[in-house]
């Protein structure tokens, strides 16, 4: 067989883990060839690609990032572009595509698939967002930095007797912050799955510092929002892919608790070094795992459908299923966040 493998979106640790895997199972077990395209869908509709073989992808297991190249490709130029597609896998002889990716990417590989072609999908995200897979690769890893990052902000917050708002990825779900929170002992975590109200954390906070204690740390996933009417709030706009950009939570809460606490309150926002870096042993388990079943998958012939983890054992999911609803976080997990003081 004669295998394409794509890596589409936000880059993510554990991506590399999947292609070598592909690589290993499909070469060495199968007799099959593998090629890459390069940056994502962009790759596939510009035919540029390049041959993965053994060499290639010696020495990537612990490598962040994505050794072929990620991009985010417009919906509407996919749409455009289905027949192009189709022109090139046929060109290039091409028996199943396997793309890498999360949301977006899957949504793609769905109307691809629905066209006809041939794709069993791979879901990844640090979000861990995606319902259809019990956890998503990348997760673990931007989990512990963030931990790693708020033990560390607690002992200068606590030198300074200050408020740090720590703003960690998750646009629409709060699994990071959750927990990053708990795993730190965060004072309070803010999701975008629950509007917060703005007056009730500062009163949670005052508490603190009027108890004699001498610092907060609030996590906030970079999705929160106050309660309407709660705060002014500028909610930032959405760029050329429809995502939101968002205008900086962290920061504008900075402001509001500093003045109604009289507290110095600093935001710090973690960004892409939550996605950077070398994935964690569970993160290279789990990609291993997906990229090894993803080719078992393509010799089934079970086009459209993506590899998902349930409890301890890798199934396939249709991709229509994975595509049909996030996972946010529910009441009860957030629940359990709220207990610290
Ligand atoms: O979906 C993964 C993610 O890391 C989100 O948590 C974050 O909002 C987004 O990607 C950032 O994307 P970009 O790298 O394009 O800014």
């Amino acid at each position: 067989m004669r295998i394409g493998v794509l890596t589409s979106g936000g880059d993510c640790p554990g991506l590399n883990a999947v292609i070598r895997s592909v690589v290993h199972r499909a070469l060495v077990d199968h007799g099959d060839e593998v090629i890459g395209f390069r940056d994502g869908w962009k790759g596939l509709l510009e035919c540029d690609y390049t041959k993965l073989d053994l060499d290639a992808v010696s020495g990537i297991l612990a490598l962040g990032g994505t050794v072929l190249g990620s991009s985010r490709v417009r919906p509407e130029r996919l749409r455009g572009g289905v027949e192009r597609v189709r022109g090139h896998v046929e060109e290039l002889g091409l028996d199943a595509i396997i793309p890498i990716g999360g949301e977006g990417t899957l949504k793609a590989a769905r109307l691809l698939s629905d066209s006809g072609l041939p794709i069993v999908g791979v879901p990844k995200t640090i979000d861990n967002d995606i319902a259809a897979t019990d956890v998503t690769f990348g997760f673990d890893t931007a989990v512990g930095v963030a931990t790693d990052a708020l033990d560390r902000l607690k002992t200068t917050a606590e030198s300074h007797q200050r408020v740090l708002i720590v703003e960690v990825m998750g646009r629409h779900t709060g699994w990071i912050a959750l927990h990053s929170g708990m795993a730190a002992g965060a004072h309070a975590v803010l999701v975008p799955e629950r509007p917060f109200d703005v007056e009730e954390l500062a009163q949670r906070v005052g508490a603190r510092f009027a108890a004699g204690k001498r610092s907060a740390i609030v996590v906030a996933a970079e999705g929160a929002e106050p309660r309407a009417g709660s705060m002014e709030f500028d909610e930032g706009g959405t760029d050329v892919y429809g995502h939101r950009r968002f205008a900086g939570v962290a920061r504008q809460l900075a402001v509001e608790l500093e003045r109604r606490l009289g507290k110095e309150a600093r935001p710090v926002i973690l960004g892409h070094v939550q996605r950077g870096g070398t994935p964690t042993a569970y993160d290279r388990v789990l990609a291993t795992r997906f990229g090894w079943h993803a080719v078992e998958a393509v010799h089934r012939g079970e086009f459209g459908m993506m590899t998902a983890l349930r409890g301890t054992e890798i199934v396939t999911v249709p991709l229509a299923e994975a595509v049909s609803r996030l996972k946010t976080v529910p009441a009860e997990r957030y629940a359990e966040a709220e207990c610290v003081v």
